[in-house]
């Protein structure tokens, strides 16, 4: 289904408006935060919070658009009709809400799958919407899919191409223990050839700060579909290239993101090291 520019305007709003909903209320909750339980490693954590987000975001979508799929990380993807689905993280960077330490967010999207029935993948979906909310500071990030990308009504742009070593470039490391070493070992060989590393906690808001220059490239694998849907489409919304490795789309196995120049540094020295295979 081809969307207007009305119809992308529309989904827009409702992902802002919940992500600022869902982000006020998980501000609100910052005080008394505590562990509910743990992951994919005793250190991958979730909070009552994360739960109470992803219930109002549910609540609110199903009084809103009724005959829309949900994807969300903490609850079972709940099916719809419409051929759209909405992939909430309903708190970007856990880690950092739990320990009051910066970054964290609401990220909301709506994308479109090839089948409406089955949980859609980023490596096939077509996203329409996205925004990301920091409840932190304000900042509401959103995208239309060919509408641009602005934080706070202001239009968004990446900065201007540059070369790998002069670029800031961001990353995360997920909390499958397995991946680290390997991970820690790409750390090592990009350090040296790079302007400089950071690791914020939050993928929504790196993938938003290469849309506001904030940072020139970011890479991570392991993401999950609620962790890039929204801020994989700012970023490509202000100008951002987004992929995978080899050609292939931005995924779990490895999302790429930056400026023009330096993302094809970034993604052959990633290819060379085979970044997106656990070996
Ligand atoms: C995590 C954050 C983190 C990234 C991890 C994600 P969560 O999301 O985005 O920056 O490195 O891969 O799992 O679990 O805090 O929503
Ligand atoms: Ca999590
Ligand atoms: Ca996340
Ligand atoms: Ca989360």
């Amino acid at each position: 289904t081809p969307h207007t520019p009305d119809q992308v305007r529309a989904l827009v709003e409702i992902a802002e408006a919940l992500a600022r909903e869902a982000g006020a209320l998980v501000s609100d909750g910052r005080r008394n935060v505590t562990v509910s339980a743990t992951k994919s490693s005793a250190q991958d954590v979730v909070t009552a919070m994360d739960f109470a987000s992803e219930a109002l975001l549910r609540t609110r979508l199903a009084e809103l658009r009724p005959h829309d799929a949900i994807l969300g990380e903490e609850e079972a993807f709940h099916p719809g009709t419409s051929g759209i689905t909405w992939v909430v993280d309903p708190i970007d960077g856990t880690v950092n809400y739990l320990y009051g330490h910066s970054p964290y967010a609401v990220s909301v999207a709506a994308v479109m799958g090839p089948d409406p029935t089955v949980a859609p993948d980023p490596a096939t979906w077509t996203a329409l919407a996205g925004a990301v909310f920091s409840p932190e500071d304000g900042r509401s990030f959103t995208a239309g899919l060919g509408l641009g990308a602005t934080l706070d009504g202001r239009v968004l742009r990446v900065n201007p191409p540059r070369s790998l070593i002069d670029s800031l470039v961001g990353t995360g490391f997920g909390y499958v223990a397995s991946r680290r070493r390997v991970q820690g070992r790409i750390v090592a060989e990009l350090l040296p050839r790079v302007r400089d590393i950071r690791r914020a906690g939050c993928a929504s808001l790196d993938l938003c700060a290469v849309a506001a220059g904030g940072l020139d490239l970011y890479y991570e694998r392991g993401l999950q579909p609620w962790d890039l849907a929204a801020g994989a489409l700012i970023a490509q919304e202000a100008g951002a290239q987004v992929t995978g490795l080899r050609g292939g789309q931005a995924q779990e196995a490895m999302t790429v993101a930056g400026v023009p120049g330096a993302v094809e540094e970034l993604r052959s020295i990633l290819e060379s090291l085979d970044a997106d295979s656990d070996a």
